[in-house]
């Protein structure tokens, strides 16, 4: 079993404060540059706080180079429901980046496989990801890396889960249109990212937070995969405590 270093916060604003300061100190730092960045609910107060400290001057992303951790295959950029679309939302269009520092995966690329590879080059071109800052699924999936995929992988095409797949239900239509395929960084690259910041938040993160407590390995939670990292802080939210 590994000991985890786990910070508890009371609610969702603590996290996106301590979540924002470490952004910024990585960044000031000088070190962290490329970054792999989430979507999800968890990191908007992250990000409204980053937008924020970079108004008031106190961190810059000018020499940051931004990634994403995934998308929904074939959705074009301009969708307002693209993960493309949630990155200029909340972090990009507000901070001082310009679009050449930032990679984000397309979803509607004519060959994905292609794209996977040319994704790939991308981290590589950059000397690899410095700080990947990752949300935490229901169903214990990290990006979308979903239960039961390989552990060896870099970006790759991927089947959605069925719980993936109703968690995201609310923000579409109905439940065709929910998206069955994704594109993702794979578990390799995430963890050869240097730093790596969870966030885990959410009632319905219960059973993966416990997953992940228990300090084992297991493939049918995929969050278990980053257990031994060198350097992985996680801030998750008090009602996530094992009762
Ligand atoms: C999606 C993303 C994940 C993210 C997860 C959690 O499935 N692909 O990268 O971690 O949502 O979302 P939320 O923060 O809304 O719980």
């Amino acid at each position: 079993m590994m000991k985890l270093d786990v910070t508890w916060v009371t609610d969702r604003a603590a996290m996106a404060e301590l979540a924002a300061a470490y952004v910024c100190t990585s960044l000031r730092g000088g070190l962290t540059t490329s970054l792999a960045l989430p979507t999800g609910d968890t990191p908007i107060g992250m990000y409204e706080r980053l937008a924020e400290r970079c108004r008031r001057g106190e961190v810059s992303f000018r020499n940051a180079k931004l990634f994403n951790l995934d998308e929904y295959a074939g959705m074009p950029p301009e969708n307002p429901r693209s993960y493309h679309a949630f990155m200029r939302r909340h972090l990009i269009d507000h901070v001082d980046v310009r679009m050449e520092q930032v990679r984000l995966l397309r979803g509607d690329a004519p060959d994905a496989e292609e794209e996977c590879r040319a994704y790939d080059r991308a981290i590589a071109a950059v000397g690899g990801i410095d700080l990947a800052i990752l949300g935490l699924g229901a169903n214990g999936h990290i990006a979308f890396n979903e239960p039961g995929v390989p552990w060896d992988l870099d970006t790759h095409v991927v089947q959605l889960d069925q719980r993936t797949r109703r968690a995201h239900r609310p923000n579409f239509p109905d439940e065709a249109s929910v998206p069955r395929i994704g594109v993702t960084m794979g578990i390799r690259t995430l963890k050869a990212a240097k730093k790596v910041l969870l966030l885990c938040a959410g009632v319905g993160k219960r059973e993966a937070m416990a997953a992940l407590l228990a300090g084992r390995e297991d493939h049918a939670w995929p969050v278990t995969s980053l257990l031994g990292h060198k350097d992985l802080s996680i801030l998750a939210e008090e009602a996530l405590i094992p009762r």
